[in-house]
């Protein structure tokens, strides 16, 4: 959905940044900004900075910076459109609908309608849990060493044992058969009518990201078969692109997930202050979980059950993690099953002790890969190698691909000569042979030289915001078409146009972009401080380098895409050249 600017625009000013980040962090004045601890990396003393006047907050500890889109973006992990909505509800102003074909808006009702019935559904089954008759599930839970609030925050509950109780009230809501058979709360049975999906069970809601119950697991207390017994996919359950426990996990501070297997592992850990757990709700990882799971962090590590299976699941997620580019590290869980019984016997601080001496996947999956040979036999141990070399043989980076061998060969006590010697015959007779180091290209250094102009452009794009008196002595020789990039263009009209307008407000132009990417490199360009690097002497020729470095490759880049035939055109651009090369033309002075 496409929202205007102005109604962009009137839900950022609508919502005070000091208010809103004031609501999570605490806040001091000192001066005309308030400072508080950096809810984004640990520190003692606070240099998070929130400006009233410019409505932007930066911290001078690590770098993190932007308006109050990007705050929430970052702390709650929101999409542009997540925190436009929550900003624009928390200011009241009423965002315009998306216009639905009858067939969509049919199925979004449906949607809201399934997700409202199980949000009934979970506080009925924990208002069971917490009832008289709810005393066997609770002394269940409470048995396996569930706290009152880890209960709470979970929402779990009770289906308690008569097999239609959860019918007849959602009934008296007025709910159809229809709808709730939908939702996959009952069945209906042909001779005898309607009755609930789960009775008798400890009951865990399934939450997606933004905390809406999608679906439920429920577990026998006890030996009972099925142990646990799961909604059905409904139009707002998707297994395989949703994990449990997200909801918590992606406000958790830690650069990576902790993934495992089951429900009671991620309680477990989210009680024992690992609250960066989520699972994969007993399937195996899809490809859709691991772009969910790129949303949020780049690291995770696979705490799957010691058996053989969770040991095979974690050598079938490793590479959909890794096409993913997330990478994949795989905790060691024996003697215990699974995390829960793990942190139950040896406690959150062996468990720590754990992550730290987690493995990488790749050596992981060669380690289990022993396995199938007799490595005690020659003709066995060259087989193993022989495997291990065709799948060092997947890392297209030459230094990662020599790291590997190195450390395959450190490990099974082979020299990494030959074992380089292995992996480059493997590769021929696979018919992927490449020269062993690969020149680097003219496409990588022109990408290189690229990058360079890019970095210019944004440092000028920095300087440009320091205020009037810099930007007018820029403007002279600078405009926004000199800006080769897109997103960098755009910021530079809007930059422009603001500056003539008399209304300078970089919290607006970040509104622009709804991109989550695009917002966090804008908010960079924003935040980046260049008057503190030196003197106002070497800040003056840092300047006049960059517009010369940023204009040329805009005329390089023009000229480029000149008619061959535009002669004048060609002799304008010579002649702009040619004045850039005057040192003294450039004049600029910053006090
Ligand atoms: N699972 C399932 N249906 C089953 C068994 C398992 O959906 N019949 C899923 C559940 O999400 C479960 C996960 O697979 O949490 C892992 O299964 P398992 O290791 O057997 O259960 P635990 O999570 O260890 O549960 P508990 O500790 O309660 O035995
Ligand atoms: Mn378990």
């Amino acid at each position: 959905m496409y929202y205007p600017d102005e109604v962009i625009e009137e839900v950022r000013s609508r919502n005070d940044i000091v208010d809103v980040i004031g609501s999570y962090v605490k806040l001091q004045k000192k001066g005309s900004s308030y400072f508080g601890l950096c809810p984004f990396h640990n520190e003692k003393s606070p240099s998070f900075s929130v400006s009233r006047d410019k409505q932007m907050y930066y911290c001078f500890g690590c770098g993190a910076g932007g308006n109050v889109f990007t705050f929430l973006m970052e702390y709650e992990n929101f999409s542009f459109v997540e925190a436009l909505k929550f900003l624009a509800d928390r200011a009241g102003v009423q965002l315009p609908q998306e216009e639905y074909s009858a067939e969509a808006k049919r199925r979004a009702d449906l949607r809201t309608s399934i997700l409202e019935v199980n949000k009934l559904a979970a506080k009925y089954f924990y208002a069971q849990l917490r009832s008289p008759q709810g005393k066997t599930a609770w002394d269940y839970l409470r048995g396996r060493q569930l706290g009152e609030d880890t209960i709470l925050a979970f929402g779990l509950g009770y289906a308690n044992k008569y097999s239609d109780d959860l019918y007849r009230y959602l009934k008296t809501k007025g709910y159809t058969d229809e709808l709730l058979a939908q939702a996959g709360l009952i069945s209906i049975d042909e001779k005898h009518g309607p009755y609930d999906k789960f009775w008798n069970r400890v009951m865990f809601p399934i939450m997606d990201a933004n905390s809406r119950v999608i679906g439920f697991g429920g577990r026998v207390m006890g030996d009972g078969k099925p142990k646990y017994l799961n909604s059905p996919e409904t139009p707002v359950f998707d297994k395989s692109r949703n994990l449990y426990g997200l909801h918590r996990a992606r406000s958790s501070r830690k650069p990576y997930f902790l993934l495992c297997e089951g429900y009671m592992d991620v309680i477990s850990l989210h009680q024992a202050g690992f609250t960066n757990a989520v699972a994969s709700l007993g399937t195996a990882l899809t490809p859709g979980h691991a772009s969910l799971i790129k949303r949020y962090v780049q690291e995770v590590y696979l705490t799957y059950d010691s058996d053989e299976a969770g040991t095979k699941a974690a050598l079938r997620a490793a590479p959909i993690l890794r096409e993913a580019g997330i990478t994949a590290r795989v905790i060691r869980m024996d003697p215990y099953k699974d995390p829960d019984e793990f942190i139950k016997n040896l406690g959150a601080e062996a468990f720590e002790e754990r992550i730290r001496e987690a493995r990488n996947s790749f050596l992981f999956g060669i380690e289990m890969l022993e396995r199938d040979y007799d490595m005690g036999s020659p003709e066995g141990k060259t087989a193993f190698l022989k495997e291990a070399a065709r799948r060092l043989l997947t890392f297209d980076e030459e230094i990662e691909r020599n790291n590997y061998i190195d450390a395959v060969a450190r490990t099974y006590a082979v020299s990494s000569q030959d074992l380089k010697k292995l992996v480059t015959r493997m590769a021929v007779e696979g018919g992927l042979a490449r020269p062993a180091s690969r020149p680097r290209t003219s496409a990588d250094r022109e990408r290189e030289k690229e990058d360079g102009h890019l970095k210019s452009q944004k440092i000028l794009l920095t300087w440009m915001l320091e205020g009037e008196d810099i930007f007018r002595q820029i403007r002279q020789y600078i405009s926004p078409s000199d800006f080769t990039e897109d997103l960098l263009r755009a910021v530079a009209e809007q930059l422009f146009a603001q500056y003539d307008s008399g209304d300078v407000n970089p919290a607006r132009i970040m509104n622009q972009f709804t991109d989550e990417e695009e917002h966090r490199q804008v908010a960079a360009l924003f935040n980046t401080k260049i008057r503190e690097l030196s003197t106002a002497k070497e800040q003056e020729k840092a300047l006049r380098e960059t517009i010369i470095r940023v204009k040329e490759y805009s005329l390089e880049e023009k000229a480029r895409h000149l008619a061959p035939t535009d002669i004048a055109g060609l002799q304008k651009l010579m002649e702009e050249k040619r004045a850039l090369q005057a040192p003294d033309k450039l004049h600029i002075s910053i006090n």
